[in-house]
């Protein structure tokens, strides 16, 4: 043996952008000849044993299964202590699930988790890992909020190998891993925080939560790009990914449901920061809805669906004359391609033109909007500005533009129905074919088929 270290594990370098791998580093990737693509990874040893992959514990078998054959008892759910909390997760946390809590830095994923965990300690085992945060802090913030402390276990510690070492003996319910940057593996020598570090020990933990059927939650920080640690590396790893949204100067936090094994997506959870933590926002309409005292050019009220409830949105535009050759269309929380795609279908359709207008369209609260149903409400506010003359406040709309200037349904209408007049909305535009058999009560209904017809409501 002429080696003089032998390392205990080897390592190879991965392209992350072409995928290609190759033993030694390189500045510039032999294959698709990018830069500073190459990043360590390490290489499992082979042998029986060896293979891992999520959902799986144990030994990799060469049996082949029908699906009946297989057991799949319903997976028992755990309530969470906060509805929002369980809607987002899809009903509850399941166990030996891994969910990935993303966003930005300060927008509360700690005090979240330190929330959820304080409560469960009281019912469960629960271990808290922090590698961001001096046991000091957490326990100071902590008693500020007033949580139940007195079985919250707490692990300072980085090393992935050592945090499920005392995972395997403490033997908790509920793990909080905060945050995967801070996480490193002794199999390889890049830095915490770098791709495969990160990777590698996301691939350590899924793998303890399924053979324990501990819950784990990961704390993701998003990068400057708005991805979580590279490329979206982590969000195929794990079982449930959620992620923080809102405005930074707002006090409302959003939580959006990116990918759930175990349930929908785009599932929404509303959260309001204040000076005793997060409290959940039962009733997330009321403060999306800015009550204006009286009517007001640009603004309109929608009914969108995010996941699996109604919720009652104002959409605001300011259309002004553009000094510049290529007017302005500026979205917040919404698709800019949909809008310049609205602004088209109402010229062609309507001869209304805005080209030399700039359009700015806001979704008010910091929501955003990832349906069509928006549409008709973006075209009246775009339109109501542009007139100057303001849309009566009893009205609401939802409804899908085509190309063609017809108006198309979305699903659940008669509910989107119901929560408009649960808040005393009077009157609502909304396509013919979502019009429901039944009366909605206290709400006139207005059928609309083509763009032509919904000018002639207003
Ligand atoms: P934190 O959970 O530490 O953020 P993250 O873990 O996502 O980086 O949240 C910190 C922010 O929340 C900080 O700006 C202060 C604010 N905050 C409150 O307003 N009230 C509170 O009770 C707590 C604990 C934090
Ligand atoms: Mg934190």
């Amino acid at each position: 043996m002429a080696q003089g270290i032998k390392k205990n594990s080897k390592s190879v370098y991965v392209c992350s952008a072409c995928g290609g791998s190759f033993p030694k580093w390189a500045g510039q990737c032999p294959d698709c000849k990018a830069w500073n693509v190459l990043e360590e990874m390490a290489v499992a040893p082979k042998g029986p044993g060896s293979g891992r992959f999520a959902g799986y514990s144990g030994e990799v078998s060469p049996e082949i299964y029908t699906l009946a054959a297989v057991q799949a008892n319903q997976e028992i759910r755990v309530p969470s202590g906060s509805k929002e909390l369980d809607r987002v997760l899809g009903g509850g946390l399941v166990y030996g699930s891994v969910i990935l809590l993303g966003g930005d830095p300060g927008i509360g994923k700690s005090t979240l988790l330190i929330q959820t965990l304080a409560q469960l300690s009281v019912s469960m085992q629960t271990l808290y890992v922090s590698g961001e945060e001096s046991p000091r802090q957490i326990a100071l913030r902590a008693q500020r909020l007033g949580l139940p402390v007195d079985e919250l276990r707490l692990l300072p510690e980085t090393c992935v190998e050592r945090i499920v070492a005392s995972a395997e003996k403490e033997k908790p319910a509920v793990l909080v891993v905060d945050s995967i940057q801070t996480m490193f593996t002794e199999q390889l020598q890049s830095a915490p925080g770098s791709v495969s570090q990160v990777r590698e020990a996301t691939a350590q933990l899924v793998h303890f939560a399924k053979r324990s059927g501990t819950a784990v939650f990961l704390v993701g920080h998003v990068t400057k790009e708005g991805n979580l640690a590279g490329p979206r590396v982590l969000e195929h790893m794990v079982d449930t990914v959620l992620y923080f949204e809102g405005e930074a100067g707002s006090q409302f936090r959003l939580i959006r449901t990116i990918k759930n094994r175990f349930g929908a997506v785009n599932e929404l959870g509303v959260f309001a920061m204040t000076e005793r933590g997060l409290k959940e926002v039962s009733n997330p309409s009321a403060i999306f809805l800015s009550r204006h005292t009286e009517a007001v050019p640009g603004s309109v009220i929608l009914v969108t669906r995010e996941g699996t409830r109604p919720l009652l949105v104002e959409a605001q535009a300011l259309v002004d004359e553009s000094p510049l050759a290529n007017p302005r269309r500026v979205t917040l929380g919404l698709e800019q391609n949909r809008l310049s795609m609205l602004l088209a279908v109402l010229h062609r359709h309507c001869g209304i033109s805005m080209f030399d207008q700039d359009v700015y369209v806001n979704v008010v609260g910091g929501v955003r909007i990832t349906e069509t149903a928006a549409d008709l409400a973006v075209l009246l506010a775009v339109l109501s500005s542009f007139r100057g003359s303001s849309i009566e406040t009893g009205l609401v709309t939802f409804g899908e533009v085509g190309l063609t200037g017809e108006i198309r349904p979305v699903p659940n209408g008669q509910e989107r129905l119901r929560e408009a007049a649960k808040h005393g909305f009077k009157r609502a535009i909304v396509p013919k074919a979502n019009v429901p058999k039944q009366l909605v009560k206290g709400i006139e209904v207005v059928p609309v088929e083509r763009l032509s017809e919904v000018l002639d409501a207003i």
